[in-house]
């Protein structure tokens, strides 16, 4: 069993190693494995997932200091916090006494009490009480805070590095910080934020996220009369993104209210982008969708998935009518990527041709990705 699942690894591997050594139009898909492989998932966590930084959610969770929400990012207990000091931090959320949890859910505290045996944090993660314990000679309460996770902020969205080696992110984004500075994300405010579980693998939705080839077919009630399939135009990525501009049809009304620094072409398009390896992003000209993506096994992917607008107005009917928007479409995803995943339990799909670039280019640039981590040269 074992030897079969290093086998399917190996395979996967040179199948990456492969690709990278094919030019754009002789583009295609990885095999079935690539998405069902509890062994590759296993790689995965370690040689990509730990060492990169991933998004747990967006700064407006957190926008008041205290304010706390808790997470789980492949097994590891976190809490987002913003501390009194306005900083803001990703703690562990286990216990240094015997491993509890401290904390639940979210909320606004100056404290985390876990619950097991009172010991308590402020919201640094500093010990600040533990009964009984100064009568332990062994006992030292400045060596017993809640570990801290390196954090990144950067466009409203809260980053996590879990091995603490990664480069600064930032740096990896510069031209796509160029492709959005106009839409001003920093001026966009949280005004909703929801989980969800989706039976399939974390990157089929990543790719289907990130790809504009099914707009029309798949979302031809929803989508495919604002930004069609047509109209779809890729970016030129980097080293740590991908993305599309998804323009919109000429038929169907502006889009604004506009941020009075986009220029008329920006006023016309959604760029659609990925943040490697598991931030997806529909930034329209009025709001902002996003979702964090999370492994919890080959074929299920947990989702916080958010939206930002211009107004800090979470009740608005445009807020309500966006979100109703996001959710017909996503119906409409899900159902196409849990039948894929069932489908992919097959002996006979080795992988397919990519549609050009400029429709699926951004799932070739994500499988290049993967192959720099997993195949290196
Ligand atoms: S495990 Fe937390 S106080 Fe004992
Ligand atoms: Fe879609």
């Amino acid at each position: 069993m074992l030897n079969h699942a290093s086998d399917d690894v190996k395979k996967l591997r040179s199948e990456l190693a492969h690709l990278k050594t094919l030019g754009k139009e002789q583009a295609r898909s990885m095999p079935a494995d690539y998405y069902t492989s509890c062994a590759f998932l296993e790689v995965e966590k370690d040689e990509v997932l730990r060492r990169e930084w991933l998004c747990l959610g967006h700064i407006g969770e957190v926008r008041n200091p205290g304010d706390f929400f808790t997470t789980e990012m492949l097994g590891e207990q976190l809490i987002v916090v913003r501390d009194q000091e306005n900083v803001v931090r990703v703690l562990s959320n286990v216990c240094r006494h015997r491993g509890n949890r401290v904390a639940e859910g979210r909320g606004n505290s100056r404290k985390f009490i876990c619950q097991y045996h009172t010991w308590s944090y402020d919201n640094t993660g500093a010990l600040v009480a533990a009964p009984f314990m100064k009568k332990q000679p062994a006992f030292d309460q400045s060596k017993c805070g809640l570990p801290e996770f390196s954090s990144e902020i950067w466009n409203g969205w809260v980053f996590v590095n879990l091995d603490g080696n990664a480069q600064s992110l930032a740096s990896r984004l510069d031209g796509l910080q160029e492709v959005i500075k106009n839409y001003h994300t920093d001026d966009r405010f949280l005004v909703f934020m929801e989980e969800d579980t989706w039976d399939c693998n974390w990157k089929c939705l990543f790719e289907n996220f990130m790809e504009g080839y099914h707009l029309s077919a798949t979302h031809l009630e929803t989508l495919h009369a604002i930004t069609p399939t047509r109209l779809c135009k890729k970016m030129t990525s980097g080293d740590g993104w991908t993305g599309y501009h998804a323009f919109y049809d000429p038929e169907y009304p502006p889009r604004g209210p506009f941020h009075p620094d986009l220029t008329e072409d920006e006023r016309n398009n959604s760029p659609m982008y990925g943040v490697y390896p598991n931030l997806v992003v529909g930034m329209a000209t009025n709001f902002t969708l996003f979702m964090c993506l999370r492994p919890s096994g080959p074929d299920k992917v947990s989702i916080r998935w958010g939206v930002t607008s211009l107004e800090d107005d979470p009740d608005a009917q445009s807020v309500k009518d966006y979100v109703e928007l996001c959710r017909s479409f996503n119906i409409e995803d899900r159902e196409k990527l849990e039948i894929l995943q069932k489908a992919l339990n097959t002996k006979t799909y080795h992988g397919g041709p990519l549609a050009p670039d400029d429709f699926e280019g951004t799932i070739w640039d994500f499988i290049h990705y993967m192959a720099r981590h997993l195949a290196p040269a």
